[in-house]
Parts: structure tokens; sequence; C-alpha cells
């Protein structure tokens, strides 16, 4: 089997190495990939979002199989466009999208099927937002309701704060304002084939740029997986009362789709409720489950495609994965890219390196972004998992490189 991954982060090059694993593969293209994808695979430099290069490029290197990684492509309708040409995929079309591309037709959808998410009131204009606001009282959230590469949420109790956010938010989109939900979070992923699901270990991940969950918001500082806090009987619940009507729903809709479905949920006091879809992996919920899974990546394709996911040997390893993301000085604020970077850890059993924003010109790695490696380790137990994991941050090297030095820690028992 011939693949094509496209995207260029860390949770791609984690799931091309996924792929690069299988018994059956045969060519491995990541598009456009980074350095670390160009050691297992060939990179091919086009936009990802843009159909007919990617039509262009699968007929050229003749690719069976199209996995798309981030959201923006699928919004953009790059599975329509390959469904057109008949070209298999993973991931959702355009209009099933939305769950994750519009926040507005999410809510409205997860309200339909009775699925349990916080209360939220919807506006367009901007005088009916101001009006509501003076009848609310403590936190809020303000949602807008397009794609906003995270940046589209602000929770606060400030009314000049929160009219202020509102304001800029509906100059070009609508908005919803939420109940402030309290818990902790965690990421469940369910792989479907269209009619059945799997679901996958729950993955948790540390948002915030400072130790403690203080600071702003980046794309993910580190993950884990599982989470030892969430029993068996939490996933059942998480089963039964969210990710099964889910997919009820999307089939009674005509939403459903080969792919990923991410759940983002909030654990609270009355259980589990619903923030948000996401139609595609997370970053870096992926770098820390995908080595926790023990099956042939091309063989789950297959499964998918043949619409039997059900009858697929899915064996998860009993370990814990941890990831740390290593990120450039100044991220998630302004940073400077094309640093040098001078020595990168070894891979070895249990410990993985993923490359996200880097480049190579064949002798030297340069830095392109701000997030720009996930060090994952695993072991049997999380503190393991950690010390597997950290010793490899310790080895990146590039000037500003910086991390967060307690993922896991607060879900580490003492
Ligand atoms: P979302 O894009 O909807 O997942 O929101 C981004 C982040 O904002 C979430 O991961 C939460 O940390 C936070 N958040 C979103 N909605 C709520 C809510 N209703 N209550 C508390 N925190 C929230
Ligand atoms: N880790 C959250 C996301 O991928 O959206």
């Amino acid at each position: 089997m011939r693949v094509l991954v496209l995207g260029s982060g860390a949770r791609e090059h984690a799931i091309a190495w996924k792929f690069s694993k299988s018994n059956i593969i045969t060519g491995l293209f990541v598009a456009p990939g980074n350095a670390g994808t160009k050691e297992i695979g060939q990179n091919i430099n086009i936009n990802p979002e843009n159909a007919s290069e990617v039509i262009e490029a699968v007929k050229k290197y003749n690719i069976d199989y199209v996995f798309v990684g981030p959201e923006a492509p699928l919004a953009a309708g790059i599975i329509d466009a390959l469904q057109k040409e008949k070209i298999a995929c993973f991931g959702p079309n355009a209009k099933a999208s939305q769950l994750e591309a519009s926040k507005v037709f999410s809510k409205q959808f997860m309200i339909r099927h009775k699925i349990p998410t916080a209360s939220a009131v919807e506006f367009s204009s901007f005088r009916d937002f101001k009006n509501y606001l003076k009848s609310v009282s403590g936190k809020v959230v303000i949602k807008k309701s397009g794609l906003a590469a995270g940046k589209g949420v602000f929770e606060s109790d400030d009314k000049v704060d929160l009219l202020a956010f509102g304001k800029e938010m509906l100059q070009n989109d609508k908005i919803l304002v939420e109940e402030f939900l309290t818990g902790y979070e965690i990421s469940v992923f369910a792989i479907s084939d269209g009619k059945d699901f799997i679901l996958l270990p729950p993955c948790a991940d540390f948002k915030k740029s400072q130790e403690g969950d203080k600071g702003l918001n980046t794309g993910g500082m580190g993950a884990i997986c599982p989470v030892p806090i969430v029993s068996k009987s939490l996933m059942e619940t998480i089963r039964t009362k969210i990710v099964a009507p889910t997919f009820k729903g999307m089939a009674k809709e005509k939403l459903s789709y080969k792919g990923v479905l991410f759940f983002g949920l909030m654990i609270g006091d009355k259980g589990p409720k619903l923030l948000e879809y996401n139609v595609r992996f997370g970053d870096p919920e992926t770098q820390a489950l995908l080595p926790l899974i023990d099956c042939d990546f091309c063989e789950l394709i297959k499964a998918i495609e043949a619409g039997k996911i059900k009858d697929f040997k899915f064996d998860i390893k009993p370990q814990y994965s941890l990831g740390v993301v290593v990120a450039a000085k100044g991220y998630p604020g302004k940073y400077k890219k094309n640093i040098l970077v001078t020595n990168l850890p070894e891979n070895k059993e249990n410990r993985e390196l993923f490359h996200a924003a880097s480049a190579s010109d064949g002798k030297s790695v340069l830095t392109t972004g701000g997030r720009c490696f996930t060090v994952v380790g695993q072991a049997d137990n999380l503190l393991d998992a950690a010390s597997v994991a950290y010793s490899g941050v310790k080895d990146v090297a590039f000037d500003g490189a910086w991390y967060r030095k307690d993922i896991g820690n607060k879900f580490i028992s003492d």
C-alpha cells in the first residue's frame, strides 16, 4: 500500500512513523512534511489545502491511500475532491467537517441529540450580545464559531474583557457564549469505518504554556495516554452518553465518515460533558497515543475501507505514554525561525522523537515554527514514562529551546 499523509506537524510525523512500521507498506509520502518525515518517507512540497495539487501528487506517485492529518484541508473539502476522483482517504467531507469547523453547527448537533454539553447562547449581533452580557454573572466562555487555531476561545468574569473579545470575534463570525464548566479535561478518539467505531484509550493534553497549567494557551505542550484517573466505568459512561449518541446522530443526519472523531471532554461533578468535536487526531495527543497502538496501520486502513472495523484486532499495549513538546523561545508569542538544531536524541526502545516545525537541507536541521519537537516515552507507569521522555527532551538542543517540566504531574499520585 502506498500512503500519502497530509500535514507537517509532530502528529503527522507520528502517523507516518506508524505507517512506516507496517508489513504491507510499499511507499510512504508526506505533504509537505518536515525534517523527521523526510527520514522515513518522501516529502512532497505541495499545499495540503490545494486539492488539485494533492490529486496531481496522488497520480504522479501512484498513491493508494490519503490520510489527512490537520483540520484545514478537511474543512476546505479535500475529502470531497479526493472522493470525486475515487481516491481512498481518511477523514470527513466538508459537510461533516463542520462538526469541528463550526461551533454553532456542532452545538446545535449536540443539543439535537441530547449529548451532555455546556449550555450556550448564539449571537451574530453585537447589540444582542452586549444586552445578554448584562444578565450574566460570574465566569463565561466566549467562542468564535469558525476555525481559529486555538485563538477563538476566551474565558473570563470581566465584562469589559468579554465585551472586547466578543466584539472582535463578531466582526467576521458568529459567537457562542457558554456556561463555564469545571473539572478536568480529557481527549477521547473514536475511529470509524462509517458504520461502527472503536474507542481508543483516553488522553490528556497540557495546553497552557507554563507549569501548573498557568500562562497563555498553546497548541499543546505535552500529552499523556491513558489517563490514570479515568476508570473503565467512566469510559463506559462516555461511550453510552456521548460517543454512541453522536455516531447515531451522525448516521441520521448523513454525516458519517471513515476517519477519526475526537471528543474534547470536561469531567466534572455531574459526569462528562462535551466541550467540542474535532474531526481529526489531536496534537500532541497522537504522539503519545500511537506508540501504544499495537496493530499494522495499513491493515487498519484496509479494515476501515472494507467497513469491517468491528472485527479488526486492535491491540493496545498495557503501558503509559507521555509526550513533551519542545518549543522555540517566545512561543506562544513571537519567536524566531530557522534556528540551527545542534543536537537531537536518538530513538530507542520505548522512546521516540517526533519533529513538528523543522526542515533539513540534508546536513543540518533548522526550526521552522513555535512548537518544534515532541519527545515521547513509554513505561509501565506514568512516572517512569515521564523519566523516559524527559531523558530525551534534555538532548534536544537549539538556541532558546524550552519545555514544560511538569507534563503528567497532575495525574501522577504521590
Ligand atoms: P474548545 O475549542 O471548544 O475545545 O475550547 C478550547 C478550550 O477552552 C478547551 O480545551 C477548554 O480548556 C476551554 N473551554 C472551552 N469551553 C469551555 C467551557 N464551557 N467551560 C470551561 N472551559 C472551556
Ligand atoms: N490537542 C488538541 C487539539 O489537537 O485540538
